[in-house]
C-alpha cells in the first residue's frame, strides 16, 4: 500500500508533489519520487523518506508531474524500486498503489518482446504495456493496457509529450481535488488539503483524463458524472498543530472525537441510529469484522450487543473470514475499519455480499471503498487519523457501537437513562484521563526498561487489554501480549518475574475480584505489576507497584477511559526509547494488501 500524488497546473509541480508526500507518508515511507515532465520526463526517487529526497533533489522544471511513497511489496526498498516507473525510452512514467497480480506473465512476455526491466517490482509492466499500444493517444494505450492487468491499481500515468495526466482506479482509492486551472490526484485528502477542499472520489473501473482545467471520467468506454465533494476537515486538521507527534495530537483530540461523534446521531433524547436500510429485516444475529485495532473495537462491540441486545454476536478477523465461515441467514454483518480500504475488510464485505449478506459499514472516510460496499454505512466523525497506530478511530468506533447498540436496546428505561448520561459525560471523563499524563509518563520512564510486557483484563476490558498490548508493540518495539487475566495460568505463568511487568485493567465490575485475586497470584511470581484502577480504589495500591488511575464510569464504558491511558502508556515509552512514533518500521495505515 502506497501513497501517490499527480499535479498538473500552472504552477511548478515539484514542490506541491513533495508537500503532498509529506502528507501521504502515513501510507508507506521506505522510499518515494516523483516524475516530472516538460517535452521530458524527468525522474528522482530513492530509498528514503521524502524530507531527505526533497533535500538531495535538483530543481525539476514542469507543471505536470506525479509521485509516490511506498510500502514494499515487490521487491526490497531500493532506489531502483521506487516509484516512479519508466518505459524503455522514459517517455512514459507511472505511479501505482496496488498489486498486479499477474505480472510475472506479462513481464516475461514484454521482455521476449524486447522491453528492459529495471526493477522487480510488479508496477513496472503498467508503462511497458502503455508504451506497447501508444500511437499517440494516450488515454486508449492506458485503457488497453488495463485490459491486460489482472489485480488492483490506483495510477496516474505522466507522458513527456502530453499535457494530461491519465488516471484508473480498480481496488484502491483515488481521488481528484479540483483547484483553479490547476487540478490535483491523490490517494487520500489529506495530501490535497493544503491546495483544495473539492474532492471526486473515483469509482472501480473508472478511467480519467486530468488537464489543468478539464476532467473527464469514463467507465466502460461511457462519460460518466462523478459528484463533487466538499471535504470539511481543515488543514489543521491533518497537521500536527504544536504536538510533538501526530499520535499525541489525535489522543488529545479524543474528547473532542465523542462529542463529534455522538453530536452527529445523538441531537435527540433518545438513542436514533436509523438503520434506513437494514430495518425490519429481522436481524437475528449479528457478525462483527473488521482487522487490527478496529478488530478490538469489534470485540468490545460484542459485550456491547450482548448486553444490551441480548441476541448472539460473532466476532471475525476479516482476513480469516476469507477463508472459512459460513453465514447463517438473519445475521447483519458489521465491518468495522476506519480507513474503508482494508484490503481484507473489502474482500471479506464482498464475499459476504456474495452470498446474500447485509452488510452495514462503520468508517471513518468518507466516500472510501468499503462504503460502497456495504448496505449502509455509518461514518465515525474522528478527522483525519495520520499516525500509523489507531487512537482516535477506534474511540469514535465505540462510540457509533454505543449509540447504535443503545437505539435497538433491549434493556429497561432506567438502565438506558443512565447510560445516556454516561455517554454525555465521556467527554470530560477522557480529559480527567488525558490531565493525569505526569503519573502515566512515570510508569511509561519505568517500562521502558523492560523487553517484554503483559497485559491482562476480563470482560470488555479483555479486548482492551489486546489494544493495550497491541499499541505498546507497534510503536515502542517492545515484546507485549493481551491476555484474558485468567488464562495467564495456562502458560505465560512460566515467562513471569522480575523482567516481565504486568499492566492489569481492574474494573469496579463483576470482575474486580477475580482481577485482585490474579494480581496477588502474578505478585507472588515476582513480577512488577501497574494496575489501571479507578480513582480512589483502595486495596490496588497496596497490591500494585504502581497505579494509574482512570475516572470513575460505567462499567460498560470502561473501555474508553482504559484505553485512552494505555495510548498514553504506549506513547510516552515510545518516546523515551526514541521510537519513530508516527510511522513504526515496517507497518502503513492503510493495509490495501492481502
Ligand atoms: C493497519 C493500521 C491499524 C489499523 C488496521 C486496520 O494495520 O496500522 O492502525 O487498525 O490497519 O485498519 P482499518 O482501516 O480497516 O481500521
Amino acid at each position: 500500500m502506497c501513497g501517490i500524488i499527480g499535479y498538473i497546473g500552472n504552477k511548478e509541480a515539484q514542490s506541491i508533489l513533495l508537500s503532498s508526500l509529506g502528507r501521504l507518508e502515513y501510507r508507506g515511507y521506505d522510499s518515494c519520487g516523483i516524475a516530472v515532465a516538460s517535452s521530458s520526463i524527468k525522474v528522482y526517487k530513492d530509498a528514503v523518506r521524502v524530507e531527505p529526497l526533497a533535500k538531495a533533489m535538483p530543481q525539476l522544471s514542469g507543471t505536470i508531474g506525479i509521485g509516490h511513497t511506498r510500502w514494499a511489496t515487490h521487491g526490497k526498498p531500493s532506489q531502483a524500486n521506487a516509484h516512479p516507473h519508466c518505459d524503455c525510452q522514459d517517455k512514459i512514467a507511472v505511479v501505482h498503489n496496488g498489486i498486479i497480480s499477474n505480472f510475472h506473465l506479462l513481464k516475461q512476455k514484454l521482455i521476449s518482446e524486447g522491453h528492459n526491466f529495471t526493477s522487480e517490482t510488479d508496477t513496472e509492466v503498467i508503462p511497458h504495456l502503455i508504451e506497447k499500444y501508444y500511437d499517440g493517444d494516450l488515454e486508449k494505450a492506458v485503457e488497453t493496457a488495463l485490459h491486460q492487468v489482472k489485480g488492483s491499481y490506483a495510477i496516474i500515468v505522466l507522458a513527456a509529450d502530453e499535457t494530461k495526466l491519465i488516471v484508473a482506479k480498480k481496488d484502491s482509492p483515488l481521488i481528484i481535488g479540483i483547484g483553479d486551472r490547476e487540478n490535483f490526484i491523490a490517494s487520500d485528502v489529506p495530501a490535497i488539503l493544503d491546495y483544495t477542499n473539492r474532492v471526486i472520489y473515483l469509482e472501480d473501473g473508472d478511467i480519467g483524463v486530468v488537464t489543468s482545467d478539464e476532467i473527464r471520467i469514463k467507465k466502460e468506454g461511457r462519460e460518466v458524472d462523478r459528484k463533487e465533494h466538499k471535504i470539511l476537515w481543515s488543514v489543521e486538521d491533518a497537521q500536527k498543530a504544536g504536538y510533538e507527534h501526530f499520535m499525541l495530537k489525535e489522543i488529545h483530540e479524543q474528547p473532542k472525537v465523542i462529542r463529534d461523534t455522538l453530536g452527529e446521531y445523538a441531537q435527540a433524547t433518545e438513542p436514533n441510529v436509523d438503520l434506513e436500510r437494514i430495518r425490519d429485516a429481522g436481524i437475528e444475529s449479528i457478525l462483527i469484522l473488521a482487522c487490527g485495532t478496529s478488530y478490538h473495537a469489534a470485540l468490545i462491540g460484542k459485550y456491547i450487543v450482548e448486553e444490551l441486545l441480548r441476541i448472539p454476536v460473532r466476532v471475525e478477523i476479516a482476513s480469516e473470514l476469507n477463508y472459512y465461515g459460513q453465514i447463517p441467514a438473519g445475521t447483519l454483518a458489521i465491518a468495522i475499519t476506519q480507513s474503508g480500504e482494508t484490503a481484507d475488510i473489502l474482500r471479506a464485505m464482498k464475499r459476504l455480499k456474495g452470498v446474500g449478506g447485509r452488510v452495514l459499514a462503520i468508517i471513518n472516510v468518507v466516500g472510501s471503498s468499503a462504503s460502497r460496499i456495504a448496505d449502509q454505512t455509518i461514518y465515525t466523525r474522528a478527522g483525519p487519523e495520520i499516525s500509523v497506530a489507531a487512537t482516535k478511530s477506534f474511540i469514535a468506533q465505540l462510540m457509533v457501537l454505543y449509540w447504535l447498540m443503545m437505539s435497538y436496546s433491549k434493556v429497561d428505561a432506567r438502565r438506558l437513562a443512565s447510560m445516556l448520561l454516561g455517554l454525555r459525560e465521556m467527554p470530560g471523563k477522557v480529559q480527567q484521563v488525558l490531565d493525569n499524563e505526569d503519573k502515566i509518563l512515570e510508569c511509561a520512564r519505568y517500562l521502558s526498561a523492560y523487553e517484554n510486557v503483559f497485559f491482562i483484563g476480563r470482560g470488555i476490558n479483555f479486548p482492551v487489554a489486546l489494544e493495550g498490548a497491541l499499541k505498546l508493540k507497534e510503536i515502542s518495539y517492545i515484546h507485549a501480549e493481551g491476555y484474558a487475566a485468567g488464562e495467564l495460568k495456562h502458560g505465560p505463568f512460566a515467562l513471569l518475574g522480575p523482567d516481565a511487568p504486568v499492566i492489569a485493567i481492574v474494573t469496579q465490575d463483576n470482575t474486580y475480584e477475580a482481577m485482585l485475586a490474579n494480581i496477588k497470584e502474578i505478585k507472588a511470581r515476582g513480577s512488577p505489576l501497574i494496575a489501571l484502577a479507578k480513582e480512589e480504589d483502595g486495596t490496588i495500591e497496596e497490591l500494585a507497584d504502581s497505579v494509574i488511575t482512570v475516572p470513575k464510569v460505567d462499567a460498560i464504558f470502561s473501555p474508553v477511559v482504559n484505553t485512552i491511558a494505555l495510548q498514553l502508556l504506549a506513547y510516552y515509552t515510545a518516546k523515551e526509547r526514541g521510537c519513530p512514533i508516527d510511522f513504526p518500521r515496517n507497518l502503513a495505515k492503510s493495509v490495501t494488501v492481502e
